[in-house]
């Protein structure tokens, strides 16, 4: 068994991030916005970890933070402004947002050419199409990008994505699905309607458990040698660490390690990329804004 190690990936990407942003022409570096409402403690740890990851990499960043009873037409005027702004490039919403501001109504209020999370319904219809110059979600890129660096082949696999949701499930299998190297798979994709899950997961060649429920995917579920990566990351109760919890994905790693093919872990396997990738995609954005043609 080989563990895919996103942490690890992640610094070399980071390095390499910051080697390109280093060598750009002229005095205006790439700059991202984040959008935070409310204390969220998850959400004020993941924007962190966002800002620091900018600044290694030599992008600039700015938080703009807001209660969370901020009216929704308020968030939306100051979403418009950062449209507006020539120095931002890239604008991340951390979600979830309050309940009277539905995610997708704000992921949709992002001008399409700063959608660095690729959530907005015209990257994702140009995911859809095939059509580079749209902006692909983070998770789901780096998920990509593992499998690549790896030297893990796609085209003629059968892959399994356990999840339908906008932010990784729906855009991974299209992923999967684009007549392209890193693409070219048969895929199914299994949600909480799919009945007897395990018949399905087992016939993967490549398993993607994007689920939201602790070490739901056990042994049973895969096949002997499959790739697994485990995008879940849930808190359960643990009383042996300091802050009384632990973080585990949807997969029972220790339990599937043994007869898995080449697994990521959790934490330090796609968390680490998705960050990486926002970066990507804001040195994206900034080469769009400065009419200048990605090599
Ligand atoms: N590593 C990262 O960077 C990263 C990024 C994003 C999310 N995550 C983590 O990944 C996990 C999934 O996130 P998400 O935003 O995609 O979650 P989500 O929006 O809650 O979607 C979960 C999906 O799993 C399906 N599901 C739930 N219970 C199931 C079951 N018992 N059997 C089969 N399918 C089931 C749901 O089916 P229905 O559609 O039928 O409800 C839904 O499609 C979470 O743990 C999240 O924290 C990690």
């Amino acid at each position: 068994m080989e563990l895919l190690d996103g942490k690890s990936l992640a610094s070399t990407l980071t390095q390499e991030l910051a080697d390109r942003v280093a060598a750009l022409p002229g005095a205006r570096r790439p700059k991202v916005a984040f959008v935070r409402v409310g204390e969220d403690p998850a959400s004020v740890s993941y924007v962190r970890k966002k800002e620091r990851t900018a600044a290694e990499v030599g992008i600039e960043s700015e938080l703009h933070v807001f209660p969370d009873d901020i009216a929704k037409d308020d968030l939306f005027a100051e979403v418009d402004r950062l449209n507006a702004d020539p120095t931002v490039d890239g604008i991340l919403i951390q979600s979830p947002l309050p309940g009277h501001i539905p995610d997708e109504e704000a992921f949709d209020r992002v001008d399409p050419s700063k959608d660095v999370d690729g959530f907005h319904k015209v990257n994702l219809g140009k995911l859809v199409q095939e059509d580079p110059t749209g902006f692909v979600a983070c998770t789901p890129r780096g998920i990509l990008t593992l499998l690549d660096r790896y030297g893990i082949a796609i085209p003629g696999k059968r892959v399994v994505v356990v999840g339908r949701s906008l932010i990784v499930g729906k855009p991974l299998a299209l992923l999967f699905l684009r007549r392209q190297q890193l693409g070219n798979a048969t895929v199914t994709v299994c949600h909480s309607r799919t009945p007897d899950l395990g018949e399905v997961t087992r016939q993967a060649d490549i398993l993607v458990a994007a689920v939201g429920q602790p070490r739901m995917i056990d042994a049973s579920m895969v096949r002997p040698g499959a790739v697994v990566v485990d995008v879940g990351i849930n808190r359960v109760p643990d009383a042996s660490k300091k802050s009384g919890h632990a973080l585990v994905g949807d997969v029972d790693f220790d339990s599937v390690q043994p007869l898995s093919g080449p697994i990521t872990p959790v934490p330090g396997g796609v968390g680490p990329l998705t960050v990486a990738m926002l970066m990507e995609n804001t040195l994206q954005a900034y080469q769009l804004h400065e009419g200048v043609h990605p090599a």
